[in-house]
């Protein structure tokens, strides 16, 4: 198939692209700089320079079966002030925005990508049919709703969205977490009670290869593992097999203090989600059924 990718230059991005590679698609990415070094085998693939932010200066010629986009609005971890928040905002809008404005203008099919973001209580389990719970830096991504809203609406272009769990594994920030656990530190954030789905990168990669050969227009699928985890038992799990001795417990309201009320809110949402949907129609399933053989695999 012919694919066009933004964002297949990222943690995400990378795995689908080394995936489709070696099923013979033939793909194009759009990224800001196609001079750095990149974790595939740059001959195998076109690139465009362009920028989300700058579409109109884009010059894309010929046609295509599909856009992917696994784009992610550039920030540093740390505190997320309210301005910052509201500037991130904006400019989430428009690489949504002109995303899908990019679909029109291609008429293609387009695979876009939020998160698995629900709030759920005690034993329940979210899926497709549950609002996207817009809640700390999710927010971010209100206008989403809206746009789908008005696509679906309108019928304006085929869409297929995806909404991953947390994804982990090799490259991206995870990388950093890995090292420090193998230089016997894991942090804590906050009590770790809460469940936070997790997905691992080939897993989900694979997700997205399914999705762009069997194109199911309309549909929208959570991407997560079998299993249940919660942030205390997957940090101390990966604590466990990497043998840190330290585990540094950062108290709520400390890392409140200091990553701001988004970004808490988001460590700390209570999320359990089902992945039936996806099985059911993708026939996708995870290699690694529960963080315990994902993380393993990122044993050396
Ligand atoms: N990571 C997670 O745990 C997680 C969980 C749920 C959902 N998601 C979603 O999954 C997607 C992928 O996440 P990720 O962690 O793989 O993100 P990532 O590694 O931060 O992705 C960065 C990618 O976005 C591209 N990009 C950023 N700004 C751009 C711009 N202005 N113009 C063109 N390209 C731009 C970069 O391309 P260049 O630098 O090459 O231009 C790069 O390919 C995102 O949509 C994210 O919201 C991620």
């Amino acid at each position: 198939m012919k694919v066009l990718h933004i964002g297949g230059t990222g943690f995400l991005g990378s795995h689908i692209v080394r995936k489709l590679i070696q099923r013979n698609h033939d793909l194009t990415l759009i990224t800001r700089d196609p001079d750095r070094e990149m974790p595939f085998d740059k001959s195998k693939v076109r690139f465009i320079k362009g920028d989300v932010l700058q579409f109109d200066k884009l010059e894309i010629s010929g046609k295509f079966d599909v856009l992917v986009y696994t784009a992610m609005v550039p920030f540093r971890p740390g505190r997320i002030s309210n301005k910052k928040f509201r500037d991130l905002e904006c400019i989430t809008r428009q690489y949504f925005q002109n995303t899908i404005e990019l679909a029109r203008k291609l008429s293609c099919p387009l695979i876009l990508t939020s998160g698995a973001s629900f709030e759920t209580k005690g034993n329940e389990v979210a899926d497709e049919t549950w609002p996207i719970a817009r809640k700390g830096m999710a927010a971010l991504g209100t206008c989403y709703d809206e746009m789908i809203s008005d696509i679906k609406t309108r019928n304006s272009i085929p869409l297929i969205e995806m909404l991953p769990a947390q994804i982990y594994g090799k490259g991206g920030m995870f990388t950093k977490m890995i090292s420090m656990a193998k230089n016997g530190k894991v942090v804590l954030l906050g009590r770790g009670d809460n469940y936070l789905p997790r997905i691992h990168v080939e897993d989900c990669a694979d997700a997205y290869v399914l999705a762009i050969e069997k194109l199911p227009i309309g549909k929208r699928f959570i991407i997560c593992d079998d299993e249940s985890v919660c942030v205390k038992d997957f940090m101390l799990y990966l604590a466990k097999i990497f043998n840190a001795g330290k585990v540094v417990k950062i108290p709520g309201f400390i890392l409140r203090l200091v990553t701001g009320k988004h970004v808490f809110c988001t460590l700390t949402m209570n999320t359990k989600v089902s992945n039936e949907l996806i099985r059911k129609e993708l026939g996708w399933g995870p290699n690694y059924p529960s963080y315990r053989e994902g993380l393993r695999s990122l044993i050396e």
